[in-house]
């Protein structure tokens, strides 16, 4: 280690924040010797999120990702189906979608909300009506912390009568008119990975006001094993149940979610004070219709203006030690899905051309903001690659 990486400490773009009782929940887990899946602590955990959400019922679960594919699972989608999805996102809803054999078809972002588009959806689920195929789901994602327009796309979905899921892996405790991220769709989805805004280092939840679909995520997360006294099984099963100790991560990082997200947004404010003066530097908008949990602070930089590309200011804060990461690179750019139709996509590739996340953790302190700002200043007309 030289003293350089001990005089200037990392600045990581979204690390765990642990702060609370997640000690103790986790000593009171180890000490019941209650460490296998499921357990006390994931009813409790569960409970909670429930209570903190508004929802009815919640299955605890290994990764958002297994709870995206148990989604779909018991909606029934299956090979030969499509599965409308969001094309700005992180790949984990996309092969979600192929994991059940269904192909995605992508909608380009809304230049307002970087989400969903519901114009271009309320188009792509006209069309498919005419041609008589309609999709067997919606799947809307809520990027970086911020809901989709759910009025508009519930709207559409109801019209044609193709059920929604949300995957709101990055927004808990995000607002869309008063109302959580989580309950718009049939099913919400959260991950509670390690960059997320609570952690348990890896896990997920499913969430729902349909006790049966809960019950049935925890059935068939749990090798779908039937009544019997022997192991005996009707269906396929899966091993995705959250374990009893990770849950007791879960609950103490839970307590202090208000506190983590009034430190991202008053992070995100910071950053806007700071950069305000630079031409060509954008932020993420956040839409009249919610309030932003603001998981990730996010700008955009148009070099012609700056006097730098987004590469430039990646490379320039790295050389800092301060970590900042190129937005999702858009679904229908990705090598694996080129054959998938999209719907739009201008919007998304320029998104991804020109968006840095920048570091956003509620452990930051006061020191590295200036060293992200010191650095994004220094990078500017530092190389032209545009
Ligand atoms: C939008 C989105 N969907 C799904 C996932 C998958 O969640 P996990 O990593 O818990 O499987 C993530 C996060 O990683 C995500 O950001």
């Amino acid at each position: 280690m030289t003293s350089h990486y001990l005089a200037v400490r990392n600045a990581f773009f979204s690390p765990p924040h642990l702060e609370g009782r997640e000690r103790e929940l986790l000593i009171q887990a180890y000490e019941s010797n209650w460490i296998i899946t499921p357990g006390p602590q994931v009813d409790a955990f569960e409970q909670e999120i429930c209570r903190k959400v508004g929802v009815g019922h919640a299955a605890a679960l290994a990764s958002g990702t297994a709870a995206l594919h148990l989604a779909f699972v018991m909606l029934g989608i299956k090979n030969g189906d499509e599965v409308i999805c969001s094309d700005l996102t992180f790949a984990a809803t996309a092969t979600a979608i192929v994991y059940c054999g269904a192909t995605p078809v992508f909608i380009d972002s809304n230049p307002e909300t970087w989400n969903m588009d519901p114009g271009l959806l309320a188009e792509e689920l006209d069309s498919c009506a005419k041609k008589g195929k309609l999709p067997k789901a919606v799947f809307a994602v809520d990027l970086y912390g911020q809901c989709a327009d759910y009025d508009r796309i519930l709207e559409t979905c109801k019209r044609h009568e193709v059920p929604l899921i949300e995957d709101t892996a990055e927004a808990l405790g995000a607002t869309y008119n008063g109302t959580f991220a989580g309950k718009f769709g049939a099913m919400g989805v959260f991950s509670f990975n390690g960059n997320k805004i609570i952690t348990t280092s890896g896990g997920g939840m499913l969430a729902c006001d349909n006790e049966d679909y809960v019950k049935r995520a925890r059935f068939l997360s749990t090798q779908a094993r039937d009544a019997a006294p022997h192991y005996q099984h009707s269906q396929i099963g899966y091993n995705y149940r959250l374990s009893n100790l990770l849950a007791a991560l879960g609950r103490g990082q839970l307590e202090r979610l208000d506190e983590k997200i009034a430190r991202r947004r008053a992070i995100n404010e910071f950053y806007r004070n700071a950069l305000k003066e630079f031409p060509g530097v954008e932020f993420m908008p956040e839409a009249s219709y919610g309030r932003m949990n603001c998981w990730l602070t996010v700008i955009l930089i148009t070099p012609e203006k700056f006097g730098a590309d987004r590469e430039a200011v990646r490379l320039a804060l790295e050389k800092e030690n301060i970590e900042s990461r190129p937005i999702w690179k858009p679904m229908h750019m990705q090598p694996v899905f080129k054959d998938c139709r999209v719907r739009g996509g201008e919007v998304s590739e320029d998104l991804f051309e020109r968006g840095l996340c920048l570091p956003s953790g509620s452990r930051m302190i006061e020191e590295e903001f200036d060293r992200v700002t010191r650095a994004i200043s220094c990078s500017q007309g530092s190389q032209r690659n545009f």
